[in-house]
């Protein structure tokens, strides 16, 4: 990316695409400092293609095939976010373990949001785990993609406080309020050279960072 371009953004996901429509309304400001350049699904009926389409913004799907080897389909993954010319990648509710060369080659400029305050309930049914174990505070997380599953190095955490009429539904829709909200604080940070991974240490201003930026649901509504 060279200095005064926006920072092009590949989005990865596989479903709905409520964080990409933030990201994609972020960017419509004409000082935010990245674009939205091109959206990948592994699904051809995400929903998340048609907000991408209504935006003018370039579709590939790259579904995996019946019996396909994983390191076929990641491949293929990688050839594919390689084509877009992607300065940062963004996974936004990418239903699938990322691997092989992709990690490699991205490593350091690409971001995962997690519906949890890792490094608690990495996986699957997370705002059910958190209710299960009577947790007072939840939230979500964007971080580093590494070849763990929800294991990269951690940028920024959103927090709630949960109630205790809470349900998986009002937490999934608690959650992704904040994460619409931080997704798009991260990735103006990474576009504007102030967010950096330097081995496994998150740079912020240079800072190395002891732990995430957390913010909590009562600052984010402002
Ligand atoms: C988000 O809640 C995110 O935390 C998880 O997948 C969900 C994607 O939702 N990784 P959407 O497709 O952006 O609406």
């Amino acid at each position: 990316m060279s200095s005064g371009q926006r920072c092009n953004i590949t989005v990865l996901i596989s479903g709905g695409g409520t964080n990409l429509q933030a990201l994609i309304d972020a960017a419509r400001s004409p000082v935010n400092p990245y674009r939205v350049a091109h959206v990948i699904s592994d699904k051809p009926e995400a929903y998340g293609l048609t907000r991408a389409k209504d935006a003018g913004i370039d579709t590939t799907v790259v579904a995996r095939h019946k019996g396909e080897d994983r390191s076929v389909f990641d491949a293929r993954l990688a050839d594919a976010v390689d084509t877009t010319g992607a300065d940062l990648v963004i996974l936004a509710g990418f239903m699938r373990i990322i691997g092989g060369r992709l990690v490699s080659d991205y490593a350091g400029r690409m971001l995962n949001i997690h519906p949890a305050l890792l490094p608690l309930y990495k996986g699957l049914h997370t705002h059910q785990r958190c209710l299960d174990a009577g947790d007072l505070v939840h939230g979500t997380t964007v971080h580093f993609v590494t070849a763990e599953l929800d294991d990269g190095p951690s940028v920024l955490q959103a927090e709630l406080d949960v109630q205790v009429d809470d349900t998986v539904d009002s937490l999934n829709t608690r959650v992704q309020a904040l994460e619409h909200q931080i997704y798009p604080m991260a990735a103006r940070w990474f576009a504007e050279g102030r967010l950096q991974l330097d081995g496994a240490v998150v740079r912020l201003d240079g800072v190395a960072l002891k732990r995430p930026v957390r913010v909590t649901a009562d600052s984010l509504v402002a």
